[in-house]
């Protein structure tokens, strides 16, 4: 079975230019879209990390709706810290949601499993996992199951050593987080996005797989003082190949986003 992991989508409404985000953003995204429903062998999930929006606002919640509902394939999707979550709640439908407000749950597909954290804090661009979200998490994840445990999440749990982005990742819960994850039997992976820029890390024994984004990149400047340019590097995202046995295997695609 695959899965594919893509993140920060930052869909916008308007034409003109917005901060960072290229103006052909909704274009790339939408070819994004085309290129995982034309994958084959067909992907059976897409994990979708988060920055959905690039302005938490009702009409771009509308485009990320219209472009999903050409996605032929079973997808997850979490907020990141441009999102809305109860827009994209919306956009997304009732899901096994642990929580009446915040998006985490767990997804069982094939050989794998997901755990889909809500890591968006209020008026924060770092993230924040908090009691009520681990104590599930714990408790959930301790169930035995053969397959390969995945945990997604926007904020990335470990620095990538990015200098000022080093800053913005998981603030709050990362011991626990590590713990819950270590104690486990098997290996879990870790997907996330939020730095615009792919990285691979190991978080105590799991392994973090970090998605770039289509609407910016930043380019690698590592322990820069200050944010860093975006670069003109060619977008790729990651297929996750899950075999029978619990074998795991990565792989990157880069599609045409022109
Ligand atoms: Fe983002």
């Amino acid at each position: 079975m695959q899965i594919a992991h893509i993140s920060d989508l930052h869909i916008v409404a308007d034409t003109g230019p917005v901060g960072l985000v290229q103006p052909d953003a909704v274009a790339r995204a939408r070819a994004l879209i085309r290129d995982l429903s034309a994958f084959r062998p067909k992907l059976d999930l897409v994990v979708i990390t988060g920055d959905t929006a690039n302005d938490a606002r009702p009409d771009e919640y509308a485009e990320l709706a219209g472009l999903l509902a050409d996605l032929p394939i079973p997808y997850i999707v979490i907020p990141g810290n441009h999102d809305d979550r109860h827009l994209l709640r919306q956009v997304a439908g009732e899901q096994a949601y642990a929580d009446a407000d915040l998006m985490y749950h767990k997804r069982d597909c094939g050989q794998a499993r997901i755990f889909a954290l809500d890591t968006l804090s209020q008026g924060e661009i770092g993230g924040r996992l908090l009691p009520p979200q681990l104590d599930w998490l714990a408790q959930e994840i301790g169930n035995p199951f053969e397959g390969h445990t995945f945990v997604a999440m926007h904020h990335p749990p470990c620095a990538p050593r990015m200098g000022r982005l080093d800053k913005a990742i998981l603030l709050e819960g990362q011991d626990a987080l590590r713990s819950i994850l270590d104690a486990q039997r098997q290996t879990v992976t870790v997907l996330c996005g939020h730095m615009h820029r792919p990285f691979s890390a190991f978080f105590g024994r799991s392994l973090v797989s970090a998605a770039t984004s289509t609407a910016f990149q930043f380019e690698l400047q590592l322990d820069a003082p200050h944010e860093p340019p975006t670069s003109a590097a060619p977008y790729h995202y990651v297929i996750h190949v899950i075999d029978a046995q619990g074998g795991h295997v990565m792989h990157r695609q880069t599609p045409d986003l022109s």
